[in-house]
C-alpha cells in the first residue's frame, strides 16, 4: 500500500515536472512540431524527441523466473503508450551473468570484454565475489536485487506411499547416502527407522534421478545436504564439500534426468524413483513429495511449509551486504532455523549496472529503473504467484529498493522518469512516459481471465472428485449388504420384461 501511495505521488510530481520541460521543449523546437512528430506532452528537448520516441530493453538469464519476467514485461509493454519492446531470453544463470558482465565472451575464449551484452541480467545465484572485485577494479559497479524466492523439493514414486499423512520421511544424511550411492534399496534399515509405515519388497531398488548440466536446483539441494549433513572425520557418509555446486560429479549409480520435464518423466516412468525439482513444478505435476528434515529437525514438505515457511528462511540477513552493490556471495537460505521453515529456499536476483551510460537514451535508462521498481510492487510481482515465485520478505525488499536508488540513469532533471498511473491522472496520464494501469490489451486481459477461470475450474473438479469418491465409498458400503437382492430384483425385472414381450 505504501508503495502505491508513493508511486501515485511520484506520478503527479513527475508529470508536473515533465509538463514544464515540454513547454520549454516546444518553445525551443518548433521544427519538431512542424515535421509532425507524435511526441506530445512530456517529450523532452533532447535529440530523443526529434522523432517518434520508442523504447526497448533486453534482459537474459535464469530460466526459473522466466515466465514471471515475460508476464511482467508484456504487462508493461501494453501499459506504455509509445512503442515499447521488452524481452527476456531464458538462457540460464551462468549465461545471464556472462552477458551482463561481459565475461568469457566469446564463450570459452577466456576473454573478458567487460561490455554489457544485455541491458540487465538475472540469476538464481549471487555473482561470484572474485568476479565482483575484478569488475569493480575495472570501474564497473553493479547492484544485485534479490526479488523472488522459490522452493526446491525431493519427490519419489514408490507405489502406494501417499502425499501428506503417512508420506515418506528423509533426513539430509539419508538423502546424502542415497544420492552418493551408499544406500541402494528402499528396504534399508536406516530408511525403515524413520519410516515405520513403509512396506516395500525386499531389495526394492532406488532409481536415483539427478540433473546433468548446471542447474540451480542441483546447486540448492547440494547446499542443503552439505549444510545439514557435511562429510567429516566424524561423519564419513555425509555430503562431501566437493559435490556442492550447480554442476557436480555424481556417483555412477545415479541416472541422468536433465531439465524439469525429464525429471518429472523419470519419476513418473520409474516406480521407486527419487529426484528433486522446484516445488511448484512438482506440485503442479502432482508428484509425491518427501517430508525432509529442516534446520530444527522437523520433517515437512514444501506444501506444509507454504509461503510463510519459505519466506521465513529469508529473514536472517546476517550474511547479506549492507547495500545492494555489496557482495552477496555468502548469502544463502539453506537449513535455516524455525519449526516451519523450509530448508531449501532459493533467491533469484536481477543484476543492473550502476552506470547505465552504455544504454543509449535516457528514456530507456529510466525505463530499466521503472521495471526494477515494478518487481517490488504487488501489482506486478503478484502476477508471479502462479509460477510458484514468492516475493522476498520486507527487509530484503528494502535492500533492493535502496539498491535501485544507486542506479545512475544520467538524466539530471528526471525528464524521462517513468511514472505509474494507478488512479486516473486526467491529462498527464496520456503522456509518453507514463506506465498506465488504465491501459490494457485485450489479449492479456483475456489470458488472465481464462487463467483465473482454469484455477477455479480445477478447484471445482477437485471438490467434485472428492464428492464422487465419498459417494463411491457409500455406494460400495450399502451395496455390500444389498447387492444380491438388488441383482435378483434387476434379473427378475428383465425376465418379466422378456415374458411380456
Ligand atoms: C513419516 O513420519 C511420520 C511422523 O513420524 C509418520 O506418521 C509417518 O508414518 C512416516 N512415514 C512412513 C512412510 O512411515
Amino acid at each position: 500500500m505504501k508503495l502505491y501511495t508513493a508511486l501515485i505521488a511520484a506520478s503527479v510530481g513527475a508529470a508536473a515536472a515533465q509538463d514544464t520541460a515540454s513547454t520549454a521543449a516546444a518553445a525551443a523546437s518548433t521544427a519538431a512540431a512542424v515535421s509532425g512528430t507524435e511526441s506530445s506532452g512530456n517529450s523532452g528537448g533532447s535529440s530523443e524527441s526529434s522523432s517518434s520516441p520508442s523504447v526497448y530493453l533486453h534482459g537474459s538469464g535464469t530460466t526459473n523466473p522466466s515466465k514471471c519476467f515475460w508476464h511482467i514485461l508484456d504487462k508493461l509493454e501494453e501499459q506504455i503508450k509509445i512503442p515499447a519492446r521488452l524481452t527476456y531470453r531464458a538462457v540460464g544463470s551462468g549465461a545471464g551473468i556472462s552477458e551482463f558482465l561481459g565475461k568469457d565472451i566469446p564463450k570459452d575464449s577466456g576473454i573478458n570484454d567487460f561490455k554489457a551484452h544485455n541491458d540487465w541480467g538475472s540469476g538464481d545465484i549471487p555473482i561470484d565475489a572474485e568476479d565482483r572485485t575484478t569488475w569493480n577494479d575495472n570501474g564497473i559497479e553493479f547492484v544485485q536485487l534479490p526479488f523472488v524466492l522459490s522452493a526446491v523439493s525431493f519427490f519419489h514414486s514408490i507405489p502406494g506411499v501417499p502425499n501428506g499423512q503417512g508420506g515418506l520421511n528423509m533426513t539430509a544424511c539419508l538423502l546424502a547416502r542415497i544420492f552418493d550411492g551408499d544406500i541402494k534399496t528402499w528396504d534399508h534399515d536406516d530408511i525403515a527407522e524413520i519410516n515405520p509405515g513403509l512396506d516395500v519388497p525386499q531389495d526394492y531398488p532406488i532409481f536415483v534421478g539427478r540433473r546433468v548440466l548446471g542447474s540451480s536446483s542441483t546447486y540448492s539441494i547440494t547446499n542443503y545436504l552439505y549444510a545439514q549433513c557435511p562429510r567429516g572425520l566424524d561423519n564419513p557418509k555425509g555430503w562431501p564439500v566437493d559435490k556442492v555446486g550447480s554442476e557436480i560429479i555424481w556417483d555412477e549409480s545415479t541416472n541422468e534426468c536433465d531439465g524439469s520435464g525429464p525429471m518429472t518423466d523419470c519419476l513418473v516412468e520409474n516406480p521407486g524413483a527419487i529426484g528433486y525439482i522446484d516445488s511448484a513444478h512438482g506440485h503442479e505435476e502432482e508428484l509425491t513429495e518427501i517430508a525432509i528434515s529442516n534446520g530444527d529437525g522437523v520433517f515437512l514438505t514444501a506444501k506444509d511449509a507454504g509461503v510463510e515457511g519459505i519466506q521465513a528462511a529469508a529473514t536472517d540477513l546476517s550474511d547479506a551486504p549492507d547495500s545492494a552493490d555489496g557482495d552477496f556471495s555468502s548469502l544463502a537460505f539453506y537449513n535455516k532455523p524455525g519449526a516451519t521453515t523450509w530448508p531449501i529456499t532459493l533467491v533469484s536476483y536481477v543484476y543492473i549496472r550502476k552506470d547505465l551510460s552504455f544504454i543509449d537514451t535516457a528514456a530507456r535508462r529510466q525505463l530499466l529503473k521503472a521495471f526494477a521498481t515494478s518487481l517490488f510492487d504487488p501489482e506486478y510481482i503478484g502476477m508471479c504467484d502462479r509460477y510458484g515465485l514468492i516475493p522476498v520478505p520486507d527487509e530484503l525488499k528494502q535492500l533492493s529498493l535502496d539498491g535501485i536508488g544507486l542506479i545512475d540513469v544520467n538524466d539530471p532533471d528526471d525528464t524521462y522518469a517513468w511514472s505509474f498511473e494507478v488512479d486516473t491522472i486526467p491529462g498527464a496520464g496520456q503522456s509518453d512516459y507514463i506506465i498506465s494501469q488504465k491501459r490494457e490489451s485485450f489479449t492479456l486481459y483475456e489470458v488472465d481471465r481464462i487463467a483465473d477461470d482454469v484455477v477455479d475450474l480445477k478447484e471445482q473438479v477437485r471438490l467434485l472428485q472428492l464428492e464422487l469418491a465419498s459417494m463411491r465409498v457409500s455406494v460400495a458400503e450399502s451395496s455390500a449388504g444389498f447387492f444380491k437382492p438388488t441383482a435378483a430384483f434387476v434379473l427378475s425385472a428383465i425376465v418379466a420384461i422378456l415374458f411380456v414381450n
